[in-house]
Formats: C-alpha cells, sequence, structure tokens
C-alpha cells in the first residue's frame, strides 16, 4: 500500500457534522464538515492520550472535541482548546493531529495522504465525462474482503469476461475464435497504463441493457489505471452507446477494499436539456428508477468478479513474478506492477510488516505523514514506516510473452 495518492474517503452526500471513523491504508482517521460545511480529514488519534477523535463532537467554533478530556482540534488538525489548562492558556506547539489536504469531486469526498507539498501530488484520475449533458453519472460504494491490488488487477484482465461474465462473452463455448492477444495501448499517463481491445461479444438479454446494444458481434472495451488505486473501464458497446466506468478504491486494510464506483452512460436516461416543464415532472423520476436498475445491474456484475476474487490465492500478489505463469492477455497487468514498483522507487510504500508487527504489540501507534511535518518536526505521533527506496526493472516487456 502506498501512501502521497488521493484516496476516496466517503460519498460527499452521507458526510456532515457528526465525526466518523473511516480506516484507509490500515490507519484511521477522523472526517467531519466544520461549521461552514468545509470536509476535513485528520488522523483519528488524539496526541494527548491516544482517544479516538472520531468518538468526539462537532463544535460550533469549527472543531472536533475529543471525547476523553475535551481538546478541540480544528481543520488544519490545529488544538485550539485544553480545557484543563484554562481558556486563557495557548496549547503548545505539539498539540496537533495530521490533517491531510482534501477535495470533493464527482461526489466523492477524498483526502490525499501523504506529504507531498501541493504541486508535486499525482493528481485524482480525470473523469471527462461527468457534468455533461451527454454523459449521466451514478455512484456505488461497496466493501470487498480482499486486497485493493488484487482488485485492480481483476478489473484490469481483459482475458477473464469470457469465462466470468455471461453478459460478457461466450464462456468459453466459442474457444476457438476467441484470442485475447491485440491490446491496442490507450490513455497512458504518467501514472498507470491503458488498453482497449476489440472481441466478440453476445446480445444483451437485459431490457434496460439492449439500449446499449441490441445485436451480438464484435464490440470495443478496455482498462487502465492512474496510480496505485484508480482505474478506468471503457464498455463501449457500439459506435454511439458506452458506459465508463471509473473505480476509486480504498485499501482499508490488506484484507479489505472499499470501492467507489462512479459510472458513466451515454444512453439510458432523459437529458436535461431535452425536458420541457410537463418532462420535469417525471422524466426526472424515470431516471432515478434507471439509476437504480444499472446500479443493480453493475453490482450483479461485480458480484461474478467477487466470487472468485474471494479464493484468489495467495491474499496479496506475490513478490516473485516467477510465481505466476504470464500470458500476453496479462500484459497491463504487469504494466501496472511496474508502476507499482516506481512507486516503491520513489519511497512512497508502507512497510506493513512493521506496522502490523507494532499493532501487534499494542503500544505504539502511527500516523500517516501530512504535508504539515515538511514544515516542523513538533509531532506527538510516529510517522507510518515505509519501505526504503528500491529500483527494479521493468517486468512488463520481459514477460508479457509468456516467458
Ligand atoms: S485523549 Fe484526547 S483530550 Fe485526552
Ligand atoms: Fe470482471
Amino acid at each position: 500500500m502506498y501512501m502521497n495518492f488521493w484516496y476516496p474517503v466517503v460519498r460527499s452526500e452521507d458526510l456532515g457534522t457528526t465525526p466518523q471513523k473511516v480506516r484507509i491504508l490500515a490507519h484511521d482517521f477522523v472526517v467531519f464538515r466544520d461549521e461552514q460545511g468545509k470536509p476535513a480529514v485528520l488522523s483519528d488519534t488524539c496526541v494527548h492520550r491516544g482517544a479516538s477523535l472520531s468518538g468526539g463532537k462537532c463544535k460550533e467554533d469549527g472543531t472536533v472535541q475529543c471525547p476523553y478530556h475535551g481538546w478541540r482540534f480544528n481543520r488544519d488538525g490545529v488544538c485550539t482548546r485544553i480545557p484543563s489548562i484554562g481558556k486563557a492558556t495557548k496549547p503548545p506547539p505539539r498539540a496537533r493531529v495530521d490533517a491531510y489536504p482534501v477535495e470533493e469531486k464527482y461526489g466523492i469526498l477524498f483526502a490525499f495522504l501523504g506529504d507531498l507539498p501541493a504541486d508535486q501530488r499525482p493528481p485524482i484520475m480525470p473523469v471527462d465525462e461527468h457534468g455533461t449533458d451527454a454523459w449521466r453519472s451514478t455512484l456505488v460504494v461497496f466493501e470487498i474482503n480482499y486486497h485493493y491490488e488484487r482488485s485492480i488487477e481483476n478489473g484490469l484482465d481483459p482475458a477473464h469476461n469470457e469465462y466470468v461474465h455471461p453478459t460478457h462473452g461466450y464462456q468459453g463455448e466459442r474457444e476457438d475464435t476467441y484470442l485475447m492477444t491485440e491490446l491496442r495501448p490507450h490513455q497512458n499517463n504518467p501514472w498507470g497504463y491503458g488498453f482497449l481491445s476489440t472481441f466478440d461479444a453476445p446480445p444483451l438479454k437485459n431490457p434496460i441493457m439492449r439500449q446499449f446494444r441490441k445485436e451480438g458481434g464484435k464490440m470495443e472495451a478496455g482498462s487502465g489505471t492512474y496510480g496505485p488505486n484508480h482505474m478506468w473501464t471503457y464498455i463501449n458497446f457500439s459506435p454511439k452507446t458506452a458506459m465508463h466506468q471509473y473505480m476509486f478504491e480504498a485499501p482499508i486494510d490488506e484484507n479489505r477494499t472499499r470501492v467507489f464506483l462512479l459510472n458513466q452512460r451515454n444512453i439510458g436516461f432523459f437529458k436535461n436539456s431535452k425536458m420541457g416543464a410537463i418532462g420535469r415532472l417525471i422524466k426526472p423520476r424515470i431516471n432515478a428508477w434507471l439509476d437504480k436498475k444499472i446500479n443493480e445491474r453493475n453490482m450483479f456484475i461485480a458480484s461474478q468478479d467477487i466470487k472468485v476474487m474471494n479464493n484468489v490465492k495467495p491474499t496479496l500478489t506475490p513478490p516473485s513474478r516467477a510465481k505466476e505463469l504470464m500470458m500476453p492477455a496479462d500484459k497491463v497487468i504487469l504494466q501496472y506492477r511496474d508502476k507499482l514498483d516506481e512507486f516503491e522507487a520513489r519511497g512512497w510504500k508502507l512497510d506493513m510488516a512493521a506496522v502490523r508487527a507494532a499493532r501487534e504489540q499494542g503500544d505504539v501507534i502511527f500516523a500517516i505523514p501530512s504535508p504539515a511535518r515538511r514544515e516542523t518536526n513538533a509531532w506527538v505521533l510516529d510517522e507510518a514506516p515505509r519501505l526504503a527506496p528500491r529500483a527494479s526493472a521493468p517486468q512488463a516487456t520481459l514477460q508479457a510473452a509468456g516467458g
């Protein structure tokens, strides 16, 4: 797991002035809105004597108040009040918790979990369709019981659709024509790789999905990554009809992942610009019903993946690539791992063995370092341990031929 990327925290509409505890990267955060509605994401451990700030209250001065002895922390993580020393005494400089940069986009609150200054941060994956009249957007959030890298690799994998998703392929019945050797690079970017491929797919039976494609035949689909935890999937059913899905994944810990699935579709809804006065009474309701059906269908497809993924071993991807046998269709998975190696070479990979050992021992708690750590050394908690940067040669080209 890597620090220095944007992680989805909570759906914007689910966040108010009641503090919530959210675990990401095996660390706890408190999330709340201040009195002006501005969101805050702070390390959850109170630096006084370790209480969980998410068990406290939001106060009218925009702070979160610790439930144990009433210390107050503002959106910047700075302690503004220690009741036991009196109102007139200023809290000491070390009375602060890490506060993380936040951004609300696509209906999701993101937090930058790391210490890079603003101009060096990898961005949130762009979603150009979002907010346009031609595309309709829906968001579902769900949790899965496996590592987020396993999840991303499954989403990237072009060869599984034929077997895992009956709606996408022929379940091997047409094995003589089923080939996944031609992956066209698409949307390669500084933070990830992607591809598109063309393949045979059956007609869609679901009455709503038939709007996307009535006939069987060739269709185009592909996926790519943006950082360790953002992924896109394009399903171009026909030259005019498409679903573009954007997955923002938050590793809760090594065995659990929270997925924010943002689905964009360009058919199967009434466009806002085409609604007259009467249409505005009824069409939004039909749109909402169609949204629900689309989300249900996406979750049904996800359940087919989850069933397989729950039993993949080992639970984490093996550190040696010799312990799997990759084929050309797995090239994009190797490219993803190459990017992860690049992030490790930058020194962003958390040392989970050390985090786990400290937790088992029970007498240390870490915080993911925030940008303010570069300005002052006055912190109470130690930074989460990271692996020393390790350079490695790209593997994708070496192994993509099935070597
Ligand atoms: S532990 Fe938070 S105020 Fe004492
Ligand atoms: Fe799948």
